[in-house]
């Protein structure tokens, strides 16, 4: 099997969906690797390296593409990337196939094989291929860094000659894995960390790892395989109005919560954003569905009612060399689960299979 991998178009993008040493495994395990020349510079790589592990380096996306059997990606391709994949090869990527029909479409014209990266399921023996994870993780390290950046106090408490420095106050709205990282990152940078979810058993997490957990009485929460399903408007309201205070006093807020497949609830009003205090600063990793904060702007920092609100929208991309690594081995898990060094399986029953393969030769699975 041939797998080919190409320079990411968006822009701003900086992985990479193969790192050399993932090549190398590949490579041992009989299959043949593609690399377009520079596809890997923005996360350190060299050609050299890729070379080094066995790869063929070649001069551009359509040769690249001419080649594959599959064509791993960390981003969906355009609509010239698809124009270049070979009839009924197959891609691995994100996809969010929910959100993008019209994408699904057109792969699905050239009869691919669609395989989202984005729907592997949270189960224990799909860890290793749990791409969404292992970005969000890194995502949650890197909002905190970016919301020290951007705030004008340093997060540790200070002893010094002119005086005490009080250390800095963050609040984390959502503890999964983003969040429980940006608990840890804070408290190893000195913060005193407040946490609020609406997953009662994340309350031991938080703690675990030394933050404090809002209690509040949230009614009724609809749980599916570990993810909220729906949250009633009452729920929210009541979660406003017990945060409200908290978010006042805070110097930094880092917000995660997600719903899957939905629009991200609302947890900071205008109005709440008008009670924080000056120079304080809101992270919205939930920028891209629509932001918890309800003034937060995609891709843009913004100050408004004198807080600065950071709507990064590829925050893995700004840690390139470790996203693609560790996005790099979700791939090898995902690929060497589905094929052999011969082909694909095609174990059509099979969990991972079922909930990851979007279309094949030109039917559309998932919609
Ligand atoms: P996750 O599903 O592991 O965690 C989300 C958490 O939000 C869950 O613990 C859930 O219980 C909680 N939640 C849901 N409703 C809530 C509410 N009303 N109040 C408090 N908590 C609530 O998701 P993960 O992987 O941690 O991702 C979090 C967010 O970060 C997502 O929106 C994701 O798209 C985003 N993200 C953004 C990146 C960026 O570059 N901006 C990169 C990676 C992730």
């Amino acid at each position: 099997m041939k797998i080919g991998t190409i320079k990411e178009s968006r822009a701003g993008e900086n992985r990479v969906a193969l790192s050399p040493d993932v090549v190398k495994n590949f490579i041992k395990q009989g299959f043949q690797c593609f690399v377009e020349s520079g596809a890997g510079i923005a996360s350190n790589f060299s050609d050299a390296a890729y070379q080094a592990a066995g790869a063929s380096v070649l001069n551009s996306a359509a040769e690249v593409c001419s080649q594959s059997d599959v064509i791993v990606k960390v981003n969906a391709p355009s609509s010239d990337e698809t124009a270049l994949m070979k009839e009924g090869s197959a891609i691995l990527s994100f996809i969010y196939h929910l959100s993008n029909p019209q994408l699904v479409e057109s792969l699905n014209t050239r009869k691919l094989s669609v395989f989202s990266m984005d729907a592997i399921p949270r189960i224990s023996r799909a860890q290793s291929m749990d791409a969404l994870s292992s970005q969000a993780n890194l995502a949650g390290y890197k909002a905190v860094l970016l919301g020290a950046h951007h705030s004008a106090r340093i997060f540790p408490m200070l002893m010094t000659a002119a005086g005490t420095i009080t250390p800095a106050k963050v609040l984390i709205f959502g503890a999964g894995v983003a969040g429980l990282q940006a608990i840890g990152t804070a408290k190893r940078l000195g913060a005193v960390v407040e946490v609020t979810d609406i997953r009662p058993e994340t309350k031991e997490q938080v703690e675990s790892l030394g933050g404090k957990f809002i209690s509040f009485d949230t009614g009724e929460v609809k749980i599916e395989g570990g993810y909220v399903k729906e949250t009633s408007e009452d729920t929210l309201a009541k979660q406003r109005e017990i945060l409200g205070k908290h978010l006042a006093a805070a110097d930094v807020a880092i917000t995660t919560a997600l719903i899957p497949g939905r629009k991200a609830p609302v947890l900071i009003t205008e109005d709440m954003v008008k009670s924080m205090k000056l120079g304080s600063v809101i992270v919205d990793m939930a920028v891209e569905q629509g932001g918890n904060c309800e003034i937060s702007e995609a891709g843009k920092v913004v100050v408004k009612h004198g807080v600065k609100i950071v709507g990064e929208l590829n925050l893995p991309s700004l840690l390139a060399q470790n996203a693609s690594e560790a996005y790099s081995k979700n791939i090898y898990a995902f690929l060497t689960h589905l094929a052999t060094k011969d082909g694909f399986k095609w174990e059509m029953e099979e969990e991972i299979t079922k909930g990851t393969l979007i279309a094949k030769g030109g039917e559309i699975l998932k919609k």
